[in-house]
C-alpha cells in the first residue's frame, strides 16, 4: 500500500477521457468522482496497524455514494455541523459518529447527544455554562498544542493566531469543571491543521498527547487529527503511509495504553474528483491570454482563497503541444476569479472541455450561488 504506486500510476481520469468528454458534453460545470480512486485511499489507510480507529472527516467532500464507501469500511463520520450530522446519518446511519465543531451553539451539541455522537469539547465555555448538558456523559477535549501546521496559513488550526483548542494552561480548570458536572473526559485530540505530508508530524501530536493523557489519568483514546496532505505541486512528494505506520507504531509501543484515533478528509477524495468546464471565451488583454471557462471561484475557491494550484488540461485535446500561455479565468465578477495563472496549454477553442485535478475535497463542498451562478452538479463514477 505503499504511496510509491500511487505516483507512479497515471491519474485515473486519463483513462476515463471519452467518458468526461460526455459527461461534460451533458452539461458544465460538472463535478465527477471516481469511487475506486476512494476506495483505493481508503485501502492504503485500513493497513495502517497503528491506527485503531479514522474517522473520515466529511466536510471535504459529504457526497451521500462517498460516505457510504467509507462506512462500509468500517470508518466512522467526522462531523463539525447539525447539516454534517445529518447527511452522515442519511448516508450512513451505522457508522459512528464524531463531533467536533468549534464555536459551536449549545443546542448543536445538545441535539449530537441526542444523536449518540461523541462530542469533542474545545473551550472552556461549554464546561463553564452548560456543564449539567454533558453530566454523566464521556467527552472528548481537544487541546492546542502550540503550534499550527499546513499549506497555507488559513488552514492552520493551532498557535496562538488560531480559534482552535483548549490552550493547556486551562486544562486544570477545564478538568475540574468536568469532575464537578460528573464528566468523563475519555479522549484527548489534537488537529494541527491541513494538507501535512510529512509522516513525523503525527507521531510528535501522539507523544504530545499521551504525555498529557498520563497526568489526567481517565484518557482511553488519542484523536491525533487529520491534515493527510496530498502532493498538489508537480514533483512534490506523496504522503509515505509505510513511514507513518512506523511512526505510529514506535510512538505507540512507547505508550500502548491508548487507542488511537486518526479523521482525514482530503486524503481519502482530493483524487478521486475532478471539476469538468468548457471554454467560453479567449482575450488577449495588457499582455496577457485569459482563457475564459464556465467554471469559476463560486464552484472551486481553492485557488482564489489559497493560491492552492490545481493541475489544468484541456480534455478535448490531450495529445496537442501546450505552446499557449494562459490565465484560466472564471464568469465571476472578481479579479480573484482564476483558476490557474499562466498555465502551459494547447492553443484552446470555445467549447473546449477543461478538466481541473484534484478537486474531489474542499471542491463541491465550499461551491456558493455569488453572483446567482449555478453551482456544478455531482457525478459519481462506480
Ligand atoms: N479534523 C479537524 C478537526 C479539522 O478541522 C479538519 C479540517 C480535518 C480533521 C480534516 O482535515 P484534512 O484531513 O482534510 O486536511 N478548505 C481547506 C482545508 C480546511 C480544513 C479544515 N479542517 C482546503 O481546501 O485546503
Amino acid at each position: 500500500y505503499g504511496s510509491g504506486e500511487q505516483d507512479i500510476a497515471p491519474a485515473w481520469w486519463r483513462g476515463e477521457r471519452t467518458r468526461l468528454l460526455q459527461l461534460a458534453a451533458e452539461r458544465s460545470p460538472r463535478y465527477v468522482y471516481h469511487l475506486p480512486t476512494v476506495q483505493a485511499r481508503i485501502d492504503g489507510l485500513k493497513h495502517l496497524q497503528a491506527v485503531d480507529h479514522v474517522h473520515y472527516a466529511i466536510k471535504a467532500n459529504n457526497h451521500a455514494r462517498i460516505l457510504q464507501a467509507v462506512a462500509a469500511s468500517g470508518f466512522g463520520l467526522e462531523c463539525v455541523s447539525p447539516g454534517e450530522l445529518a447527511a452522515a446519518k442519511a448516508a450512513a446511519p451505522d457508522a459512528p459518529r464524531l463531533f467536533t465543531p468549534n464555536f459551536a451553539r449549545r443546542d448543536d451539541y445538545a441535539a449530537a447527544l441526542d444523536d449518540g455522537a461523541t462530542v469533542t469539547l474545545d473551550a472552556l465555555h461549554p464546561m463553564e455554562h452548560w456543564g449539567e448538558l454533558f453530566t454523566g456523559r464521556s467527552i472528548m477535549l481537544r487541546v492546542d498544542l502550540g503550534r499550527g501546521l499546513g499549506h497555507h496559513e488559513k488552514v492552520r488550526t493551532g498557535g496562538s493566531g488560531s480559534k482552535f483548542g483548549l490552550p493547556l494552561d486551562q486544562l486544570d480548570r477545564f478538568l475540574e469543571l468536568a469532575r464537578t458536572h460528573d464528566v468523563r473526559v475519555q479522549g484527548l485530540h489534537a488537529h494541527l491543521g491541513s494538507g501535512i505530508l510529512d509522516a513525523g508530524h503525527w507521531g510528535e501530536v501522539y507523544a504530545q498527547l499521551a504525555a498529557l493523557a498520563e497526568r489526567i489519568g481517565s484518557i482511553e483514546i488519542l484523536n491525533i487529527g487529520g491534515g493527510l496532505g496530498v502532493p498538489s505541486h508537480p514533483g512534490e512528494q506523496p504522503l509515505d503511509l509505510n513511514a507513518l505506520d512506523r511512526v505510529l507504531s514506535e510512538v505507540k509501543a512507547a505508550y500502548p495504553q491508548y487507542r488511537l484515533w486518526m479523521e482525514p478528509g482530503r486524503y481519502l477524495v482530493a483524487e478521486s474528483g475532478v471539476l469538468l468546464a468548457r471554454v467560453t471565451q479567449d482575450k488577449r488583454k495588457g499582455g496577457h491570454h485569459y482563457l475564459g471557462i464556465d467554471a469559476g471561484m463560486h464552484n472551486l475557491i481553492r485557488p482564489a482563497l489559497y493560491e492552492a494550484w490545481h493541475e489544468i488540461v484541456n480534455l478535448s485535446r490531450l495529445d496537442q503541444p501546450a505552446i499557449a500561455l494562459y490565465q484560466v479565468v472564471g464568469p465571476i465578477c472578481e479579479t480573484g476569479d482564476v483558476l490557474g495563472n499562466d498555465r502551459r496549454l494547447p492553443v484552446s477553442a470555445e467549447g473546449d472541455v477543461m478538466l481541473v485535478a484534484q478537486a474531489g475535497a474542499y471542491g463541491a463542498v465550499m461551491a456558493s450561488n455569488y453572483n446567482l451562478r449555478e453551482t456544478a452538479d455531482e457525478i459519481v463514477i462506480e
